[in-house]
């Protein structure tokens, strides 16, 4: 099934290419270091066909000017290479351009499936495809389209749902948001459908990133800076399940988490990335048979493949030659070598010298790439247009994520119609520290690889959108909820602590002793108590539900907290349906057990409930 983005001229014109370049220039395309490592003049000297940013990978200052300063060096560096092949630098730009601070910032993947509304995230991708274009980046990593499975996986918000019909829907809106008016179009971004395949199934406590004796906290994990220490972060379940093994039989593989990789495949991605985990007991980034049979044999994939992060050293631990050997016959075409991308090159100029890996496998690579950068046009047009930049976090595009936002909150609770509030009413009560923090309402992948709490960027918090509302006389603030009054109505606004990947792995889902006690101060204190959660995931919150009046899972929406202002005082109808089954207990945070959810997917009180997709 050919890909309907490479026309038979873009084949000739890469067949050409391929012709001139020399073994070590077909390898230079194959890697794809990360900006901090890479050396002045190796681009060039190397013919690198990539470089990316990595979670915080961000220049200084962080500004989009300065984003698109340095990545627009890398462009022109590359240009001056014997063959003048452009690279295409990658970020990941998951919920917006989430690296740069200014930029607009959606709700996650978990809040866009609670919208059930493909239309938006078409505009979403559309949006967050021009600010990136701005920086003239042309490839974000995303959507990752994985279908979780077990709520304790640090990664559960970076899925839309757990009905595959719903992620297929929603991945293929961002696919066509990022394509806009077509690959060639200067704003058009690659997308990277990921990771591939069935990231999001694996078992809890398979996982062998982190050796928990050794604890060996590498120079990756190192720049994860979270608040807590490894061995803390260890003992609440960090890196138990993210990157493990997947377990199922292939008829559950093939049935659950192919169809969204078809589904984007169909509408024009170029780009598959690799997942860390392994399908019984075999790594992901050596699966010959997912990676070149089902994936380019029976689903036609003409794109590239990319590893993950290091993710090709996983495969035999210490024999990094080997590592390179079978990634790449297996199917990988494009390696992300963060570090020590000289290595990588000599490992596999020399497997191909030793007749390892054969050079027909890095023609084919080579092809996929080349054509990627043909079809998005830059070979043209290697340089965005710098007037972009005027857009990135403009008001626009803030409106559209205020728009999202409201329409990702999801109403499970609302005991005699204490919601929405009446925003000429007497006075409520907000509590909690999180009511008035950006980085909490933002999450993982937002700045930083893990995302933290503070001013980290620029947006509104759900407190400044409520006093917007209501007017700041309305609205009174206690982040302890120490209330020198009674109120008719308190809202509690409590946050998970930021993670992303592995180090946001836990065992149990439940609210802090911290945020108990909040909530018992406010509960004193107000006649009626709403709580909204910010999560990246459903909590355990049952036994705590029946004090509560009203409960709305806001997620993790992004800069824009006035859109649960919107919905709190009644602007915007709650709309939001879940997209994944809520558990009751800890016995049943993996899908798949006897206890009946507390929620279903689905369950979502609100005045209107257009179910669009799944
Ligand atoms: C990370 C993630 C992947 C991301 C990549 C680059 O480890 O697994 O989703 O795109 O590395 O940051």
């Amino acid at each position: 099934m050919p890909s309907p983005s490479l026309t038979p001229q873009d084949h000739a014109f890469v067949d050409r290419l391929l012709a001139q370049m020399t073994l070590d220039e077909k390898i230079g395309q194959m890697t794809q270091p990360e900006k901090n490592s890479v050396r002045p003049g190796d681009v060039a000297r190397l013919a690198l066909g990539s470089v990316l940013s990595g979670g915080g990978g961000n220049p200084e200052p962080n500004t989009p000017a300065s984003w698109r300063a340095m990545v627009s060096a890398f462009q022109d560096e590359a240009l001056t290479s014997r063959l003048n092949i452009p690279l295409i630098y990658g970020v990941d730009a998951v919920h917006g351009h989430n690296n740069v601070v200014g930029a607009t910032i959606f709700p996650h993947n978990i809040g866009l499936g609670a919208t059930r509304d493909a239309e938006l995230v078409r505009r979403i991708g559309r949006a967050t495809a021009l600010e990136v274009a701005a920086t003239d980046v042309r490839w974000s990593f995303a959507p990752a389209v994985s279908i979780p499975q077990d709520l304790r996986w640090g990664r559960s918000y970076e899925g839309y749902s757990q009905d595959p019909a719903v992620v297929s829907a929603l991945a293929t809106a961002l696919v066509e948001g990022f394509k806009g008016e077509g690959w060639r179009s200067p704003t058009s971004i690659l997308p990277s459908v990921k990771h591939y395949l069935a990231d999001a199934a694996t078992t809890w406590g398979t996982s062998r990133r982190v050796d928990r004796t050794a604890l060996n906290t590498d120079r990756t994990l190192a720049t994860a800076q979270m608040g807590q220490s490894t061995v803390e972060l260890l003992d609440l379940g960090a890196w138990q399940i993210d990157q493990g093994d997947t377990e199922i039989d292939e008829a559950t593989l093939r049935a659950v988490h192919l169809p969204p990789y078809r589904a984007a495949i169909e509408a024009g991605a170029l780009n598959v990335m690799a997942s860390y985990s392994s399908w019984q007991g075999l790594k992901m980034h050596a699966h010959r048979y997912l990676l070149t049979d089902v994936l380019k044999g029976e689903l036609g994939f003409e794109g590239f493949v990319v590893s993950d992060w290091e993710g090709i050293d996983q495969i035999h631990p210490g024999d990094y030659g080997r590592c390179v050997v079978d990634a790449v016959n297996a199917g990988i075409d494009m390696v992300m070598v963060p570090f020590d991308y000289e290595r990588f090159i000599t490992c596999l100029r020399g497997a191909v010298q030793a007749g390892e890996v054969s050079e027909t496998r890095i023609d084919d690579a080579v092809r996929r790439i080349l054509g990627a950068k043909v079809a998005l046009g830059l070979f043209e047009q290697p340089h965005t247009d710098p007037a972009l930049l005027s857009l990135v976090g403009g008001a626009d595009h803030r409106e559209l994520a205020r728009e999202a936002v409201a329409k990702s909150l999801v109403l499970l609770r609302n005991e005699g119609g204490v919601l929405p509030l009446d925003p000429s009413g007497p006075a409520v009560l907000v509590a909690g520290p999180d009511a008035d923090d950006l980085g909490a309402q933002c999450g993982g992948w937002t700045i930083s690889w893990m995302g933290g709490r503070g001013p980290t960027t620029t947006g509104t918090t759900i407190l400044a959108g409520l006093r917007a509302a209501a007017g700041a006389e309305r609205v009174h603030f206690r982040p302890d909820g120490h209330a020198d009054q009674t109120y008719p109505v308190g809202v509690v606004v409590l946050a998970e602590d930021p993670y992303a990947e592995g180090m946001g792995d836990r065992e149990h889902l439940g609210l802090s002793d911290v945020q108990l006690a909040l909530l018992a101060r406010v509960r004193a204190r107000c006649e009626r108590m709403v709580v909204v959660l910010l999560s990246g995931r459903p909590l355990v919150i049952t036994d705590q539900l029946p004090a509560w009046d009203a409960l709305v899972a806001a997620w993790l929406p992004g800069t824009e907290g006035q859109g649960v202002a919107d919905v709190l005082f009644g602007r915007r109808p709650f709309t939001g349906q879940l997209s994944f089954d809520w558990p009751r207990s800890q016995a049943s945070l993996r899908r798949g057990g006897d206890e009946a959810p507390l929620f279903r997917m689905g369950d979502g009180l609100s005045e209107k409930a257009p179910l669009l997709v799944g």
